[in-house]
């Protein structure tokens, strides 16, 4: 097993070290065109360390940096800056690292280091009260603002600036309501405009559900019940149910403290679980529990019903090992499997079923936002070529749900449910794809818009924004953004709309 502690510093070469911050760079050449609905700003966020790990390092870990491409009347004006969290805030006052990453997580180093965070905020060295997380994994806009998310923090708000430039105003604890952490994957219903979160936990209850009005009113903690911590990355909504996933990633720091395992430990002799309740519901009492072979879940693309059922498209992974994803045993990719899949729940039988709809490797699912929670066609996906380079995404595909995957099919290829594949070509490595539409709404053409990513050329060292035509998917990008410096690879993306960064603007 890698151990992650005796190479420090390995991720501060070539395409992993961290960039400094880039001030509004503007009039940037754009080859193609750029559509008048992509008039906004295009934001990706993913982890940037401004200061060397105190010892391991993991891609978990990493200040949350956002890149923004400003986006009006075809010109476009390239942004980066961190999210100042208070651990990065903290840590600039020190001039150094001090918190403990997820790669100190091991063995009895890992022990030592959670001792010395305590102790540390104990005797107030550090301020732990607004918790320690990086906002380096997910964007989110709701009720007027732009957040910036890690599922081991609260959201801090970010104010996008006319010129593009990013400002982060501070952590939202929704007026003291909010006392957990927050995932990184909340949902928010197109139709209705609330958002709906959880929270996990090492303690018990484990798993919180929440739900936010349209106007940020955020309703009162309904607490799940499931036996152990886990890691629950994702969840997913319907118009009436909301689905939680108890899957057996355990928090185990016993384990780690053995030296024998990293903290987080899959136990594929669990069954994975999915809770699926009531979407307004004031406790679990409604909910109901569905069983279906043990596997790990990043991302859901979307969920809905259908008759009895509640049916969710993922992307599974059968055998994940966070240490052979996040460490440097990247070679060894064969244990490594992230397929989509569709499962349903008859609420009626309490009966479930899954049908694998591709072949590996395939995460970070995207749907037309004005589909969240109801039946749609499309899923858009990276195929994840190399774990190493984070999101590590060497083309971006399109899955057609009304289609059927191609039997015998062993590759990843255009046919039965594939209905497009954009490669980036060798040596190309992209994060992130997010579907912006033509129009917004429910409309005949659920596909009519493009598709917005971060490439970046390891020979050439340039990066990119591309768009291309989700539709067709042809080869021809609409329009490729050349960016003064290089993004490093990140985690997730949104598209902030001309009239969300407009209602933003009064904050
Ligand atoms: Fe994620």
């Amino acid at each position: 097993m890698y151990d992650s502690s005796s190479e420090p510093h390995h991720y501060l070469s070539g395409n992993f070290a961290p960039v400094p911050e880039t001030p509004p760079c503007k009039d940037l050449p754009v080859k193609g065109y750029l559509p008048e609905c992509l008039n906004g700003e295009f934001v990706r966020v993913g982890p940037n360390p401004k200061f060397g790990p105190v010892a391991g390092y993991h891609w978990f870990d990493g200040d949350g940096m956002i890149h923004g491409l400003r986006i009006k009347n075809g010109r476009a004006t390239y942004v980066s800056r961190y999210v100042k969290t208070s651990r990065l805030k903290q840590e600039e006052s020190f001039g150094g690292a001090k918190f403990m990453k997820v790669g100190d997580l091991k063995g009895l180093f890992g022990l030592l280091m959670v001792t010395m965070q305590t102790l540390r905020a104990k005797l107030k060295v550090l301020d732990l009260s607004y918790g320690d997380g990086t906002a380096n994994t997910a964007l989110v806009y709701h009720d007027g603002k732009l957040l910036a998310l890690h599922e081991r923090d609260k959201p801090y708000v970010v104010k996008v600036l006319e010129d593009g430039d990013l400002l982060t105003l501070g952590v939202l604890d929704y007026d003291m309501r909010l006392a957990h952490s927050f995932t990184a994957h909340p949902k928010v219903d197109p139709f209705t405009g609330e958002m709906f979160t959880f929270g996990i936990s090492h303690t018990p209850p484990y798993v919180t559900y929440r739900v936010i009005s349209k106007d940020g009113l955020m309703q009162d903690p309904v607490p799940i019940t499931i036996s152990d911590p886990i890691i629950m990355h994702d969840f997913a909504i319907t118009k009436n149910y909301a689905i939680v996933m108890d899957l057996p990633l355990y928090f185990r720091p016993k384990e780690m403290a053995k030296g024998t395992k990293p903290v987080f430990t899959f136990d594929a002799t669990k069954m994975a679980r999915f809770g699926i309740l009531p979407r307004y519901a004031k406790d679990e009492l409604l909910i109901k529990w569905f069983e279906l072979p043990s596997s790990f879940i990043f991302h859901n693309a979307n969920s809905w019903e259908e008759g009895d059922e509640v049916v969710l498209i993922t992307c599974r992974n059968a055998n994940p090992d966070l240490d052979v994803v996040g460490g440097k045993v990247i070679e060894n990719l064969e244990n490594f499997t992230v397929e989509l899949y569709e499962m349903r729940f008859n609420m009626k039988t309490g009966l479930a079923s899954q049908k694998k709809l591709s072949v590996s490797a395939v995460d970070f699912p995207r749907v037309n936002g004005s589909y969240i929670g109801r039946k749609h066609q499309f899923v858009y996906g990276g195929m994840v070529g190399s774990m190493m380079k984070v999101s590590g995404i060497v083309g971006i595909i399109k899955f057609d749900l009304h289609a059927e995957p191609e039997s015998g099919n062993t590759r990843l290829e255009v046919g039965g449910n594939v209905r497009g594949i954009f490669d980036l070509g060798p040596g190309r490595f992209g994060s992130e794809a997010v579907f912006v539409p033509r129009k917004f709404g429910i409309t005949s053409e659920e596909d009519d818009g493009y598709l917005l990513f971060f490439v970046h050329d390891e020979e050439s060292g340039k990066s990119e924004v591309n768009v291309i035509d989700a539709k067709t998917m042809t080869a021809d990008p609409v329009a490729v953004v050349e960016l003064p410096t290089r993004v490093p690879y990140g985690f997730h993306a949104l598209f902030v709309t001309e009239e969300q960064l407009q209602e933003q603007a009064k904050l």
